[in-house]
């Protein structure tokens, strides 16, 4: 049975994981407590104790504004610990699954990003997941990079549950009309993870894909979305929605102003497509229980 490592599994797209995973193989499971990332000893010596077939790494320095004050942390864990992870992957014999992220581009290209554009993250949390795939890319083996954006579960810390709170709290929302992306859903992340280890072709050769949701929105466009399918569910208020710049948002660190990227290598490559992001909103708001409003 095929042995799965995977990492950071509280998360968004490592709880998802977990019941993808099931029908695919044994899964070995680890949450912040059970194994730090940032100790790279003990990471190396949990990896070679349960000699995985795959390694899926969902665990990530995610606090993008603390990224700022943290980047030696930061790093560590989104930078040095990945290539750790590839190191033993490629020293057992094993595939890695590794996400990374649009932040690594600038945002200044006006149309959708493909795999080789120029990378050149404004940020902290872009330069250390940046160092991550490099170090990946330097280890080689049959590691895959997934570069995904705007992930949201209906569990967790993320935009969708953020705004469905404020609809509920305040009469108005402001949010960032001018910045652009693909908003994914960490389950449509991890059935695609699980249908690449449960395919034959998996077993061949990695590379760096981009495998985020079909379509684009502003944060704006997504929060218009959330509201919408919010209140009809019954899980917030129609509160109206200002769209306003970035450089009206308050935030520590920059953020890109485009960051939709051009999936199309993941699905004529290892046939993997999701689907469009308001589909899978539709689905993520449909789980969510309206309890307490
Ligand atoms: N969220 C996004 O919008 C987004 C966008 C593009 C790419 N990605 C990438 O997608 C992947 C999954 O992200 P996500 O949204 O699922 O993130 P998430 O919900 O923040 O989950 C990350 C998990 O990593 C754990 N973690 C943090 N530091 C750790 C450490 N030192 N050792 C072990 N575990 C640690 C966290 O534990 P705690 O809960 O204890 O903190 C959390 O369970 C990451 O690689 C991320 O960079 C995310």
């Amino acid at each position: 049975m095929t042995r799965i490592l995977v990492t950071g599994k509280d998360g968004q797209v490592g709880h998802e994981l977990l019941r993808a995973l099931a029908p695919v193989g044994e899964v070995i499971a680890f949450s912040r407590a059970d194994l730090d990332l940032a100790d790279l000893d003990r990471l190396r010596e949990h990896v070679r104790a349960a000699k995985p077939d795959w390694i899926v790494n969902a665990a990530a320095y995610t606090a993008v504004d603390k990224a700022e004050s943290e980047e030696a942390l930061a790093t560590r864990i989104n930078g040095e610990a990945p290539g750790v992870l590839a190191e033993e992957a490629k020293r057992l014999g094993a595939g890695l699954i590794h996400f990374s992220t649009d932040y690594v581009f600038s945002g200044d290209k006006q149309k959708p990003y493909v795999e080789s554009d120029p990378v050149g993250p404004i940020n902290a949390y872009g330069r250390s997941k940046l160092d991550g795939e490099r170090r990946i890319q330097a280890v080689g083996g049959r590691a895959f990079i997934f570069r995904t954006s705007w992930v949201y579960s209906a569990r967790g810390r993320n935009f969708v549950l953020s705004i469905l709170k404020l609809a509920k709290e305040k009469p108005q929302l402001q949010v960032v009309a001018d910045q652009f992306g693909a908003p994914t859903s960490s389950r449509d992340l991890a059935d695609a993870s699980a249908a690449l280890i449960a395919a034959k072709k998996a077993q061949t050769s990695g590379g760096l894909f981009h495998l985020a949701a079909a379509g684009r929105t502003s944060w704006y466009g997504f929060a218009q979305q959330i509201v919408r399918l919010g209140t009809e569910r019954g899980l917030c208020r129609d509160v109206s929605i200002a769209p306003i710049p970035a450089s009206q948002y308050q935030s520590t660190a920059l953020r890109p102003a485009n960051s939709v990227m051009d999936c199309r290598r993941a699905a004529r490559e290892l046939g993997l497509r999701l689907p469009s992001w308001l589909d899978s909103l539709r689905k993520c708001i449909a789980q969510i229980e309206p309890h307490g409003s």
